[in-house]
């Protein structure tokens, strides 16, 4: 049996928008007197907006209610999609037009599974819709990463088992996310040191697409 889908994961694996949701959460941070570093920044990769804010608000001694934190999710959201508006194809991380066109002539299909509501928009700013057979994203689900649902959505709207599928993520939950959906696990830049993904990568220049392919292949 081989791999006949792949689902890739969006910010830091289709393009990298980690200083965006740095410059916008520390924008909120410094507005609200909370400390907030590049590490901090570091442990939301993956993780869906209104958990990214709970965290940040985790070292207040303030405690905010629900109509507080939607309006600063909010607020953040519109300075982040501002700095959006300067994305283009030229962000494309290195090996992604390539890897998609190799998989195009396999007849692989290829979905994105991200926790970003923002994903219509940064999939047309960089020119990339079309390329994708399915878009499930934090529009589309309940549960956010580590939790399978966006990956086994995925799945579903390209009509394959979740057993036929690679998933390609840059965050440990995402990985996580792919285990228990029962997909092979490809872990590239900071999920290359995640234990339990199935193949790990500097980024995606030099993958082996026979190695990405193969079902059996779960260990590099
Ligand atoms: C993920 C990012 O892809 O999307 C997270 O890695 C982000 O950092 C999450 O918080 C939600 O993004 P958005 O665009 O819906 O705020
Ligand atoms: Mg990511």
């Amino acid at each position: 049996m081989k791999i006949s889908a792949v689902i890739f994961d969006l910010d830091g694996v289709i393009v990298s928008t980690d200083e965006y949701h740095y410059q916008a959460w520390k924008e909120i941070s410094d507005q609200e007197n909370i400390y907030f570093d590049r590490e901090i920044n570091e442990t939301l990769r993956g993780v869906s907006r209104m958990e990214s804010l709970d965290i940040i608000l985790s070292r207040s001694d303030r405690r905010y209610n629900d109509n507080e934190k939607q309006l600063l999710a909010l607020r953040k959201n519109e300075i982040y999609c501002k700095l959006l508006n300067n994305l283009s194809p030229n962000n494309i991380l290195p090996g992604v037009i390539n890897l998609l066109l190799r998989l195009k002539a396999r007849d692989i299909k290829v979905a994105i599974g991200s926790s970003s509501k923002n994903t219509p928009f940064i999939l047309q700013q960089i020119g990339l819709t079309s390329n994708f057979d399915a878009i499930a994203d934090g529009n589309s689900i309940k549960n956010s990463k580590p939790d399978p649902e966006v990956f086994l959505l995925a799945a579903d709207m390209m009509g394959v088992t979740p057993m036929v599928c690679a998933v390609i993520e840059d965050a440990q939950a995402g990985i996580d996310a792919a285990k228990a959906a029962g997909m092979k696990a490809v872990g590239i830049g900071s999920a290359s040191t995640c234990l339990n993904a199935d193949l790990k990568l500097k980024d995606l220049t030099n993958l082996d697409i026979d190695q990405l392919l193969d079902v059996n292949e779960l260990r590099s």
